[in-house]
Formats: structure tokens, C-alpha cells, sequence
């Protein structure tokens, strides 16, 4: 084990846990009996009631496989190697590290102090992310979030593990946010170009305008930008959307765990503990350089983290935008479709225990080649409710529904406006994906050991419920819904489940999965996921690894391909130890997939990808087909 291995080095939901304020909780033991009814439900015959559903459509689906997507590769099966592995006949090799310079100036990295303050900011950043590729006149820049960096690593050349000089917590800083860079495959295999123009990087110091409702509000406003209208920085970018005019977007998720307070006696407010926004901060110290992390000394700044944030990641001089249309809360990722009226439609999840489901419908319409520039200012957001009976709705999230006295608040106190309309309440929200070729949208409801046990941060109850059936999830689910008639734009759906993760081996109950797994296939805690333009969907695992009890035979972190059509899963990929598989695009001509490896070594035991005595390091691999074929 790492001997810096702390507190500090807790993940975020431990973190959040261990030090979570307990809300005021009514009617638990109404929650307490509603659970064990319904484990009581589970144990008999009929089992899951939408598990069983969900069964009954594959088989059908099964039976007439016609049109099914390719999965021509034989599986990987589960490992605990410090490589990646992936199925014979395709070749992995990383396209960048972290700490690697993207200009000449920069230093490469160095294994002894991992990195200065000034390396860090002319290189690029740590634990990536979402990712996407954006092309132009023949030349092709990829943007890649960089969401947080692991204490015992990047400071694992201080005793104490943590930073301990003013340049450690700027080499955090500047660690943090997006890296956009052009890449060439001209030597035959994709490679960084070093010094492009299109080289950028975006961190928690740079410039960036608020956008709509909340624009300007009084809860906005801070010494440093009395108009509450310019936030410094975006940190914590989880997952990604692009737009069809050409934009990348940044989602900003745990943004809580970087305030703290110097004054011991401060008391955070409910809609700050809403957030888990408290005293103490996550072991970063920025509030140690930069007062506005100081929350008594700046007590609107956490407000102003929590968005999409927009980049245009073909002009670099231009000005990020942070969306507060979009809503705030611990954003995964923006899956962005339009309407059958051409209205912009952008699902989201908020990863937290219990938190919910979102769409934001823009008032305007897309117009190719038009002006975009108030598409994601300017809309309606909506929050999900389930039924029971497979079906399910969108609820605006408005002034007279939720009680909130503006559209300004609900897009800053977005929890608390949905909980206000009795939004179904998730098993942590990741990735949102929907299909290229149908209206049918895919989420990963990565795991809440919570469920039937503990309310949300807010107090609402989380019984098992039909999206959620499971108490105690520690596997996750990926559950999928359809609009009706087709239009995203529409406000009512039908839903089921993809797929119940789950342990075969170890379980012979409703833990065991649903009938598309089995001792080959086995994972837990979907969290990526992303279609290729063959309709296939990749599935990207961010679990325990433990690889003993619950967890046996699932092995490291992986990547899976699954068939909406006939539910079949297959393992792709295995990571390296320690890593979460996260962050997924391909390169324009489909030949090659690039994935990223996150967090290798979060515990101590991992030398990716340099192996010997290295420092691991977070990175994207290209991964490509020895007979040159396409790979998505
Ligand atoms: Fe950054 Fe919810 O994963
Ligand atoms: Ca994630
Ligand atoms: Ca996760
Ligand atoms: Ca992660």
C-alpha cells in the first residue's frame, strides 16, 4: 500500500459520506418497511419484477438477431495484470500521459517531483476524462477533461502525501480542468502535436462568462466579479458532450470538495449542504492561495461551480462559457440530441446517492450553419419521474412547480427545486448515451449502497423503486428509456433495464444480475458509456477491484460491448490495477478508439503505464485493429 495512502485519498463519495451532514429525516421507517416489503417481494418467485421484464424482451430480441451489430472479437476474460488487455488481433499504446508537455517550453515529466506548478500548466492535465475529437481543414484536435488529481500521487514525493508549498497547490491547480491539443497520425500512428496553435489549456484560473437564467443573480455575485457574471476556473469535469455546431462541453461534477473554511465556528447552509459543500475541503488546500476557496471570506463562490461549461475548442482565444440553463449539480456528463422540431435536447445525470435524472429543451430551434449562441442560455429544464408500470415522465422544473421564486434559482438550487416536484429519486446518475439511430437513450446507475437504507442528501426517501429495484446496489444497472413518438422533445416515456451488473458466481438472487450475465461477463459499477456509429454500446466500469467477496472474479476495471438489440454483453477490455476505464472517441476515419485510463495505482499498486519502479500516471491509449479495420 502507498504510504501516503489517508484521508486525503478517500474517493469522492467516501469522502462525502464520511463527513455528510445528517439531513432531517421524516417517515424513515416507512422508507425501512417499503425496502424490506419489497426484498421480501424479490426473494419470491417472481424475483425482479422489471428484472423479469427486462429477461422476457431478450429472449424475444434473441430470437431474431437480424441487423445486429458486429461483435467480432473473442472476449477478454477478467484480470488483475497492471496492463491493459484487449482481445487478440487489436493493439493498445498510450497517445498521451499525464504531466506530458504540450508545448516545447514544457518540461517532460520528471518521476522524482511529478511536476511543478509551471510544467503542469504547459502540459497535460491529470486523471482524464471525457473526451472528443473535433476536426477542420484536414487537421484534428482532440479535448479531453482532466477531473481531479489523487493527493498520494501527485504530491507522493512529499512526506506527507499532500501539498505542502504554494507551487504544490498550483501544480493541483493547473492539473485540474481541460486539455485541447491537435494530434496527426502522419508517422503512421496518432501522436500529439507539440506547440499547435490549437494547443490550449483551460484550469481552475481561467477566465470564463456565466450564461443564462442565473446570469448576474445576487447568489452569483463575489468580490472579484460584483456582476456575477465571470467565474474563474472549472474543475472536476467528469464526462463530456459535443454539439452539432462543433462546441465541446465540460461537465463539472464533486465541485464541493475544494471549499473549506478557515473559520472553525462557520456554519454551511442547507443548500450548501444540499451540495456537500462544508468545512473541510478534499485535501487540495487551494483556499490556502486563493481566498475565493475560503467560504465565510467568499460565500457566493460555490455557487458558481456545478455547470456544463461550452468550449470552442477550434478557436483558442475564444471565452468558455458556463451554462446555467443547464442546472447545477454534480454533473456527469451532456448527451445532446435534437428534437424531432429541431429543438436542442440535453440529457443529464447528477452522480450522487439518489439525486436525479435531467433534460434541458432549448426555447430556439437548431438551424445548421446558424447562430447557436443561445441554444444552452435560454430553456426549460426538466426532471425525471418513474413508474412502476415501465412507464415514466419529464417534469419542468418552474417557478410555480417547485415553489422557487425565479428560474435564476432553480438553475443554482437545481436539487432542491427537483426534490420540491418528487423527482424518482437514482442510483447515482453517470453517463447519459443515445442511440444514433433510434430514439432510445441509455443511462449507467453506477451503484447506491445506500438504496432502501438512507435518504438523499435532501431527505427524499429511497425505497427500492422500479428503475432502482435493488437495496443496497453495490453492482449498478443501466436502464434505458424510449420517448414517445419518437421525439426527445416529448414529456412522457416507456423504460426497462439493459441489464442488472451483478455477481453469478457469488449470488443466486437478484444480485446475481440479470440473464445477460454470467461468469464471462461479470462487472460492477457501469459508469461510461458511448455508441459507436455502428450502434454498438461501450460499456466503461469504474467498481471495486478488490476482486474477493461481492467483487470475485471481476478482476480489474473494464470495457464492455453490449447489443441493445439482443442484451449480449462482451468483454473487451481489461485496465490495468487500480484504474477506472473512463472516456471514450474515435478518431475520424473509425480506425482507431481512443480510451481513457484513469487513476492507475489510486491505492498504490500500479506502475502504469511505464511499469518498473514509475510513477503511475493517468492516460488515453489508441487502440487499433492489426488488419487495419475499423474499430467503432
Ligand atoms: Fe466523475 Fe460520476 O464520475
Ligand atoms: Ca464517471
Ligand atoms: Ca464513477
Ligand atoms: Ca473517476
Amino acid at each position: 500500500m502507498n504510504k501516503h495512502l489517508n484521508d486525503d485519498d478517500l474517493s469522492f463519495d467516501e469522502f462525502d459520506e464520511r463527513r455528510r451532514l445528517a439531513p432531517t429525516v421524516t417517515g424513515f421507517e416507512d422508507v425501512l418497511d417499503r425496502a424490506q416489503s419489497r426484498r421480501g417481494f424479490m426473494k419470491s418467485a417472481t424475483m425482479f419484477g422489471s428484472a423479469a421484464f427486462v429477461m422476457s424482451v431478450w429472449n424475444a430480441a434473441a430470437s431474431k438477431a437480424a441487423g445486429r451489430p458486429n461483435f467480432d472479437f473473442d472476449p477478454v476474460t477478467t484480470n488483475i495484470l497492471d496492463t491493459v488487455t484487449v482481445p487478440s488481433g487489436y493493439t493498445w499504446r498510450p497517445l498521451i500521459k499525464w504531466g506530458d508537455p504540450l508545448w516545447a517550453d514544457g518540461a517532460p515529466f520528471d518521476d522524482t517531483n511529478r511536476g511543478t506548478g509551471r510544467s503542469q500548466e504547459r502540459a497535460f492535465g491529470d486523471n482524464n476524462d471525457g473526451m472528443a475529437i473535433f476536426s477542420k481543414g484536414g487537421r484534428h484536435i482532440i479535448a479531453i477533461n482532466n477531473e481531479y488529481t489523487n493527493r498520494g500521487i501527485i504530491y507522493g514525493n512529499r512526506a506527507s502525501g499532500l501539498p505542502e508549498t504554494a507551487d504544490d497547490i498550483l501544480k493541483g491547480k493547473m492539473a485540474h480542468g481541460i486539455s485541447i491539443f491537435e494530434i496527426t497520425d502522419a508517422s503512421g500512428a496518432w501522436a500529439p502535436v507539440i506547440g499547435s496553435a490549437f494547443n490550449r489549456r483551460i484550469t481552475a484560473d481561467t477566465s470564463f462568462e456565466m450564461t443564462g437564467p442565473a446570469r448576474g443573480h445576487e447568489w452569483l455575485k463575489t468580490k472579484a466579479d460584483p456582476t456575477g457574471t465571470r467565474a474563474l476556473g472549472t474543475f472536476n469535469n467528469c464526462g463530456n458532450g459535443e454539439t452539432p455546431w462543433g462546441t465541446y462541453l465540460a461537465c463539472e461534477e464533486n465541485f464541493n470538495g475544494y471549499f473549506s473554511s478557515s473559520d472553525p465556528s462557520y456554519e454551511p447552509s442547507d443548500a450548501f449542504k444540499r451540495y456537500g459543500v462544508g468545512k473541510k475541503d478534499w485535501g487540495y488546500a487551494w483556499a490556502k492561495t486563493d481566498a475565493r476557496f475560503d467560504i465565510p471570506k467568499h460565500p457566493n463562490e460555490p455557487n458558481r461551480f456545478g455547470y456544463v461549461v461550452e468550449v470552442d475548442p477550434l478557436d483558442p482565444t475564444s471565452t468558455p462559457k458556463k451554462h446555467t440553463a443547464l442546472g447545477r449539480f454534480k454533473h456527469e456528463n451532456a448527451e445532446l440530441v435534437l428534437s424531432t422540431d429541431k429543438h436542442v435536447v440535453v440529457y443529464m445525470g447528477d452522480d450522487e446517492r439518489g439525486e436525479f435524472l435531467y433534460k434541458f429543451i432549448s426555447a430556439s430551434r437548431y438551424v445548421a450553419g446558424g447562430d447557436p449562441s443561445d441554444l444552452l442560455d435560454d430553456g426549460t429544464l426538466y426532471v425525471a419521474t418513474f413508474n412502476d408500470d415501465m412507464t415514466g415522465s419529464w417534469v419542468a422544473l418552474t417557478p410555480e412547480a417547485t415553489g422557487m421564486a425565479s428560474k435564476a434559482e432553480i438553475c443554482i438550487h437545481t436539487r432542491i427545486a427537483a426534490s420540491a416536484v418528487g423527482a424518482t429519486t437514482m442510483d447515482r446518475p453517470e453517463w447519459v448515451a443515445a442511440h444514433p439511430g433510434k430514439a432510445e437513450v441509455y443511462v449507467a446507475l453506477t451503484n447506491n449502497k445506500n438504496r432502501g437504507k438512507k435518504p438523499n442528501r435532501g431527505g427524499d426517501a429511497t425505497p427500492p423503486n422500479g428503475p432502482n429495484p435493488r437495496a443496497e446496489n453495490n453492482y449498478g444497472q443501466i436502464l434505458r428509456w424510449r420517448p414517445d413518438g419518437n421525439d426527445h422533445g416529448a414529456m412522457a416515456f416507456s423504460w426497462d433495464l439493459f441489464v442488472l451488473a451483478g455477481n453469478p458466481t457469488q449470488h443466486n438472487d437478484g444480485y446475481a444480475g440479470s440473464s445477460n450475465i454470467n461468469a464471462d461477463n461479470m462487472f460492477n459499477s457501469p459508469d461510461g458509456l458511448g455508441f459507436d456509429s455502428q450502434g454498438r454500446l461501450w460499456i466503461q466500469t469504474d467498481g471495486k477491484y478488490s476482486n474477493k467477496g461481492d467483487f470475485a472474479g471481476q478482476g480489474n476495471n473494464q470495457m464492455l460491448m453490449g447489443d441493445p438489440g439482443t442484451g449480449e454483453i462482451r468483454r473487451f477490455m481489461v485496465g490495468p490495477r487500480e484504474c477506472e476505464i473512463t472516456g471514450l472517441c474515435w478518431s475520424p476515419d473509425k480506425r482507431t478508439m481512443f480510451v481513457g485510463i484513469q487513476h492507475p495505482g489510486e491505492k498504490g499498486g500500479s506502475h502504469f503505464p511505464d511499469g518498473g519502479t514509475s510513477v503511475p500516471r493517468s492516460c488515453v491509449i489508441a487502440v487499433t485493429r492489426d488488419d487495419g479495420g475499423v474499430v467503432g
